[in-house]
């Protein structure tokens, strides 16, 4: 049977998330002006000072493990009662899920899972730190299932065809300075309707509406919006 509900793709990062009390990574006093990403989230990092890298991830596990889903988490996963909804985010939190999202894919990993160093095989953590010596069945040393500078992210392809298949593309909360997920932005279809919601922007990508603001406003501002006839 073909859905005749709108495709909605919602592409997520870090500011969806900073009302939940979540840090972003390059707002004034965001992660990356507190740590180089050099010491805490490359492959060099982990294979140079794995205890500095797994704590770095146990902290940010502990923060996403205390912060609940804000209302721009709420409005897109209440948004599935009249869209056909995907959600494809940068962010490794959970609060997409959290919120009741059901069709969400983690391009850059999932902080609350870990990851063996040598199998790729994932393991859900349940609140745990991970710690210098826990090892994967096969006696790799685990690791955060989160993606790193200079390694492959998850999804590409994937999202490449849902954006393309989109009759709505919602971008929040994210300074789109990321690549390959920045790219996205580029295939949506010329006749969908395009929207990005966010604080600060370098540039508006071609054929973007910008709502300026915060998510937990805006996100349920717009999505009322489109749900009115
Ligand atoms: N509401 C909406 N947008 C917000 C809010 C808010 N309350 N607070 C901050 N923002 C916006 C900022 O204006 C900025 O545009 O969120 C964006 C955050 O940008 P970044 O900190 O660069 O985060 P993000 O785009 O998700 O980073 C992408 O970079 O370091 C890597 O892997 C990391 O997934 C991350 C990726």
């Amino acid at each position: 049977m073909v859905s005749s509900r709108k495709k909605l793709v919602v592409l997520s990062g870090a500011g969806v998330s900073a009302e939940s009390g979540l840090g972003t990574f390059r707002d004034n006093g965001g992660l990356w002006d507190n740590h180089s990403v050099y010491d805490v989230a490359t492959p060099e990092a982990f294979q140079n000072n794995p205890t500095l890298v797994l704590e770095f991830y146990n902290q940010r596990r502990r923060d996403v493990l205390k912060a609940q889903p804000n209302p721009a988490h709420r409005a897109l996963a209440e948004a599935e009662q009249n869209f056909d909804v995907t959600v494809i985010t940068q962010n490794v939190d959970d609060l997409h899920e959290r919120a009741g999202s059901s069709d969400v894919y983690h391009v850059h990993g999932l902080v609350t899972q870990a990851r063996s160093s040598l199998t790729d095989d994932v393991f859900e953590l349940k609140g745990k730190d991970i710690h210098l010596g826990d090892t994967c069945p096969k006696g790799a040393q685990l690791r955060p299932h989160v993606v790193w500078f200079g390694e492959f992210i998850y999804h590409m392809e994937d999202a490449i065809g849902f954006v393309e298949q989109a009759d709505i593309v919602l971008v929040v909360g994210t300074s789109l300075k990321v690549f390959p997920f920045a790219n996205l932005v580029d295939y949506a279809r010329a006749d969908a309707q395009c929207f990005l919601v966010t604080q600060d922007i370098d540039a508006v990508p071609y054929g973007f509406e910008y709502k300026q603001g915060p998510a937990s406003v805006e996100v349920p501002k717009l999505l009322r919006q489109l749900q009115t006839p």
